[in-house]
Formats: C-alpha cells, structure tokens, sequence
C-alpha cells in the first residue's frame, strides 16, 4: 500500500505551518471540525477501525469542503479590492451555494451563472442560492455549452464593471482552482494533530478524488507521514488531469512546498460512477441508507454517498482489512439529498 513514511521528511511542519499562515485567510468555517470513530459502521462491515473527518460540519449555509476553501478565495478578493464575484457553476453545484454564502458574509454581491438550470425544480442548492440572495443566471441547454457559458459569466463582469464594481470573474482567475488544494494543506496538519492525540500514525484516508485529497496527499508526502490516500471520482466529465493534476503545481508554487504531486501519490478509484455524476447507483443509495441507520450521519448521493459505496466494496473485496484505521473525508454536499428525494424514498435499502 503507498505511503509517504518518511524519516526525513522533505518539510517540516514548523515551515508548512508557517507557508500558509504566510497566505492571506480570512476565517469562516467552524474549525477543527470533529474526528469521530465510527464503531457501529466498523462492525457492520466486519473491516477495519473507521473514523470521519465531519467537513460536512464547517457551518456556511450547510457546510462542505468548500468553507475551508473560501477562507483563502475571500481574502484574496478583499486584498486585491474585489467587490462584486461572477461565478460560473452547474445548476446542482455546493461551490455555487457556498460562495454565496461567503460572499454574503463579506459584502461581496454576488451574480451566478448557472448551466442547465433553466426550468429545473427550485430544490436543494439551488434553493439555497436563491435564499441567499444570489442574483441567479439560468442558462438553457444551449446557452450552457462551456466556450458559451464562459463568455456569458464576462459579460456580467463587463456590466458590473460599467455600474462601478471592481468584479471577479472566477473563469479567468488561478486562484480559485487552488484554493481547495491551500485549504486541505491546512486541514491535512489539522487532521494530523487529532489523529497524534488518537496515537493514531498510520492512516489510509478515502474521500472524493479532487483538490481536497490531493492537499492531503501533500500535506502527507511533504510532511513523511504513513498515509495513504485514496480518491474515489464521482464524474466523467472533469477527468482527474485536468481537475488536479494541471493545477495542483499552482497550490505547490503558493504554499512553497518542498515537493510536489505526482499522479501515483494518490490511488484513484474510478470504477463507482456508475452511468454518470448526478444518477446514483443502487449501491450509493444503500451506503447513504447505511450510514445513516448505523452512526446518523448523512452523507449525499453524488459525492460522499459514491465514496462509501466504494468502501463498502473495497471492504468486501478484501482491500481493507481489519489491521488497517480507515480516515473518511466526509466533503458534504448535504442538500442534493433533497433533490434526489425520489430515488432516496424509492430505494429499497438492501440492508448491507
Ligand atoms: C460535496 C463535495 N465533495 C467533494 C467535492 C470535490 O471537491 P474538491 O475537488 O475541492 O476536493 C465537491 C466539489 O464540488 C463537492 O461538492
């Protein structure tokens, strides 16, 4: 199993710390989140010691990975006299409800352009977006084709600009494509200080293959910890290159770190898509089912519910076995859960 064990670690944590105390953050997630052992499910599966880092508790309007992230995105707009953010998401998106939220916050007004989400039901994030307040754009089928939904978003930029607002247009920017990987650095060291308090050293931590855990997998290979990280993708549209592995040098170059990511740091699992992001499997459906009834926690059914039923099945195929201490990356996503209210009282639970 990979790990980064390292006697001499390419970095120490004294300079991490002090990297990224180095980048401007302004605070609005609920932090440490909780570490909590997760007996019940560990039995139910007959398998190893799990545990889950609850980023779904980070507050901001139902919290996600993304709270961490906007601590870094928001600074960097204050710090360069944004007012105004133009964003450009898919009708579904967490990013599109949580920047809204960090906006609210900080003053910022905030216009979102939304692919696929004209004459969509008003359900989960999207009714989030509108309660905060977010002046909505909801393109068409036609109007969402990316080159076309891109141009859209500038077009916003150009009118606020004319109306005097100093807008951010987050398709031209780097930043917010690292921001995810700066924010999971952060929670990496926050995670090691609460799984050292556990007498907890060697980890095999599963969550969505994205920024988050590749920030893990830096946080682990910088640092020589005996992680292993595992990311599990939920689409087959933003394929794992250009998502991460193009960007990721960026979040290296800012946070000034001794090494960086190569694809291998990270084992991907891609075979619990299923026919694709949005259509829960069978499986997905049981795993939100089980995790609910075994330790109450709630999980969705196109990030965090795929992460399970990919443990389920790893479990069950023998690839974790009762010696290994299993870290969960519970990333949130909790309002699709009421856009899938169908599937999800439909479903009969198979009882895993
Ligand atoms: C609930 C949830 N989990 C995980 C991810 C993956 O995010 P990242 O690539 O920043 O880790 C997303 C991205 O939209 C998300 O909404």
């Amino acid at each position: 199993m990979p790990s980064f064990k390292n006697a001499n670690p390419p970095m120490d944590r004294a300079t991490l710390r002090a990297n990224l105390a180095a980048i401007p953050r302004v605070r609005i997630a609920h932090l440490p989140t909780p570490l909590e052992e997760l007996h019940r499910l560990s039995e139910k599966l007959g398998g190893p010691r799990i545990l889950i880092k609850r980023d779904d508790a980070t507050g901001l309007a139902m919290g996600g990975n993304k709270a961490r992230h906007y601590e870094f995105e928001i600074a960097h707009l204050v710090e360069n006299g944004y007012d105004a953010y133009v964003n450009m998401m898919d009708y579904h998106s967490n990013n599109a409800r949580m920047t809204a939220a960090a906006s609210n916050k900080f003053g910022i007004k905030y216009v979102c352009v939304l692919r696929y989400a004209a004459g969509r039901e008003v359900q989960g994030n999207l009714l989030i977006d509108k309660i905060l307040g977010a002046d909505l754009h909801l393109l068409d089928e036609e109007q969402s084709e990316q080159a076309k939904a891109e141009e859209y978003a500038r077009d916003l930029g150009r009118e606020l600009e004319a109306e005097g607002y100093k807008p951010y247009v987050r398709v031209d920017h780097e930043f917010p494509t690292i921001v995810g990987t700066l924010a999971y650095l952060q929670g990496g060291l926050e995670l090691l200080g609460q799984l050292e308090e556990l007498g907890i050293h060697q980890v095999r931590i599963i969550g969505v293959g994205g920024r988050s855990t590749g920030g893990l997998a830096l946080t682990a290979k910088n640092l020589g910890l005996d992680w292993d990280i595992i990311g599990v993708m939920v689409n087959y549209d933003m394929p794992i290159e250009s998502y991460l592995y193009d960007v990721i040098p960026g979040a290296v170059r800012v946070a000034k770190l001794a090494v960086g990511f190569e694809p291998g740091d990270m084992t991907i699992l891609d075979q619990y898509i299923g026919e694709g992001y949005g259509i829960p499997t069978s499986e997905v459906l049981d795993a939100i089912h089980l995790m609910a009834k075994t330790e109450a926690i709630l999980i969705d059914p196109n990030y965090t519910g795929t992460v399970m039923a990919a443990l389920v099945d790893q479990i069950k195929q023998g690839n974790f076995t009762s010696d290994d201490t299993v870290v969960i990356l519970h990333t949130g996503g909790l309002p699709a859960l009421f856009t899938f209210a169908d599937e999800l009282w439909q479903h009969e639970y198979a009882g895993v």
